[in-house]
């Protein structure tokens, strides 16, 4: 979707303006309703439009406007009006008139500031996203009409200026968005290293290790998850370094890329197995924030690293029982096979505080479906061993939209993850399973700094009414860590 900063609507373009609960129609909604002869005014005399959020009224064939229709999009009420109130407004806007037979939109933010009709663009961006590569038969009736977007602005060149960087972080969240909706037999591991490595041309330096390399590196937890798969299982390190003076150790970000969970011999149920395709979910948010900060030259040395494998069930896959030998000595008993996102990211984990030294770490996952049982799907969790870290997580959620709760790393449940024969087991039972997952990731963090997000319940979206993150992969993860970088690690 393309977005075009312009002074004003013209032409036979729809329009959209904004209305606020509790107010009457003021600049641009005043405008187009003077310019129609009150016709907004009447439709909303007769119907029970307030303005509040979510709310949309779409005129059409008007007299005395060239424009084909004019949308009235509910703000909420004034007071509540901020950055993602701005946003849910303008893709709203887009979401109401994408089907109507209009080619073009202008949403007309004429009164408010050109950082607030670039957030105007970004929001539709992220609205417009679509997966269509796989559809050829599709009727051009069952596709969206809009295909230009135009934000109506006092200064549009300010607006494009303030553009750029939010269009950075779009780009990054729909690259992300691609990885996650792709399914599994085209993205496996080894199409997912090479699309990390495609990213060098954003200025990024991408390493990607193959099985010869991590069986060197003793990484033998996330290597026996890929081992009754026929693709082989790759590690992706990528290295942002927007900062050239900083002595500071770098940000490490680690990402659970499991390109598609089986189970493996604990073989998953066949009813929405179809899913376990987002299993990479927490690698596509690490890689989008690598783009996104690429992207818009963040000063900030960050470091990437994604686990990518297969979990598949075979005569040469991992058994229950099985012992193996993480890259940290640890010895772990595979219990369940299905628990194989931890096994991978034991080792990521190791090895990024090994080579990196990081300030932070930070792992995002899909990793249990016990996050979902506790928190439904419009939170994730997180676990910390470092309160400030969470504090400042919890804040860039909150900025960007995205939700995300603390949750408990309590050593209370320790006892669930020993292991009869082995250092840890890699279950711990139904009670508490998001917990003592995050507390088998602790014992691969050397004490580091660090934060777990179990992104299980929002990598992946069914009837959502979220209007900047429509059906399917929501790129969860990529705006959060982008802010959480923006406002705190960047000099
Ligand atoms: N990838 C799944 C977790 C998951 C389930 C994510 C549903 C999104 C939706 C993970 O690998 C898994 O299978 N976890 C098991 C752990 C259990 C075997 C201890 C689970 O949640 O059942
Ligand atoms: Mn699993
Ligand atoms: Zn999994």
């Amino acid at each position: 979707m393309k977005i075009e900063f312009v002074g004003a609507a013209s032409g036979p373009a729809a329009v959209a303006v904004l209305a606020f609960e509790g107010k009457k129609l003021a600049g641009p909604a005043a405008h187009w309703d003077k310019a129609s002869g009150g016709a907004l005014g009447r439709a909303i005399a007769a119907g029970r439009f307030t303005g509040a959020k979510g709310q949309s009224l779409v005129l059409q064939g008007l007299a005395g406007v060239e424009a084909s229709h004019l949308a009235l999009i509910g703000a909420g009420k004034p007071g509540d009006f901020d950055d993602l109130a701005l946003e849910n407004a303008a893709a709203s806007a887009y979401g109401a008139v994408k089907m109507s037979g209009a080619k073009t939109l202008c949403i007309d933010v004429s009164d408010l500031s050109a950082e607030q009709a670039a957030r105007a663009g970004f929001a539709v961006r992220l609205g417009a996203y679509r997966f269509d590569k796989y559809r050829t038969t599709q009727k051009p009736e069952a596709k969206p009409s809009v295909k230009h977007v135009e934000i109506a602005t006092g200064d549009p060149s300010a607006a494009g200026k303030a553009f750029k960087p939010l269009s950075a972080i779009a780009d990054a969240v729909v690259f992300a968005r691609d990885l996650v909706s792709e399914p599994s037999n085209v993205l496996h591991p080894e199409e997912y290293a090479k699309r990390c490595k495609s990213l060098e041309k954003l200025g990024l330096e991408v390493e990607v290790l193959g099985e010869k390399e991590m069986t060197k590196l003793g990484m033998g937890s996330l290597l026996c998850v890929g081992q009754g798969s026929r693709r082989e299982s790759h590690m992706v390190v990528m290295r942002w370094n927007g900062d050239k003076k900083s002595k500071d150790a770098p940000v490490a970000f680690i990402g659970k890329g499991v390109t598609f969970d089986t189970g493996g011999i604990s073989i998953k149920p066949a009813d929405g197995m179809e899913d376990m395709k987002f299993d990479m979910g927490g690698s596509a948010a690490v890689v989008g924030l690598m783009h996104a900060l690429a992207g818009r030259k963040a000063k900030v040395n960050a470091v990437g690293l994604v686990g990518l494998v297969e979990n598949m069930p075979d005569g040469n896959a991992i058994k229950p029982g099985d012992v193996v030998t993480s890259m940290s000595g640890q010895t772990v008993e595979v219990i369940n096979t299905d628990a194989e996102g931890r096994l991978v990211l034991a080792d990521v984990l190791w090895y990024a505080q090994d080579r990196f030294k990081p300030r932070y770490m930070i792992d995002l996952a899909t990793l249990t479906g016990a996050m979902i049982i506790a928190l439904g799907h419009d939170y994730a969790g997180c676990f910390s061993n470092d309160d400030k870290l969470s504090g400042l997580i919890i804040d860039a959620s909150k900025k960007v939209g995205e939700h995300m709760w603390p949750m408990p790393l309590t050593p209370l449940y320790e006892k669930q993850i020993e292991s009869e024969i082995a250092d840890v087991k890699n279950t711990g039972g139904r009670p508490g399973g998001s917990i003592t997952a995050a507390l088998f990731l602790q014992k691969f963090v050397n004490g580091v700094p660090w934060a777990h997000l179990d992104i299980a319940p929002t990598a992946w979206r069914k009837n959502t009414t979220n209007p900047v993150a429509p059906q399917g992969a929501s790129g969860y993860g990529v705006r959060l860590l982008d802010r959480l970088v923006a406002d705190n690690f960047e000099s």
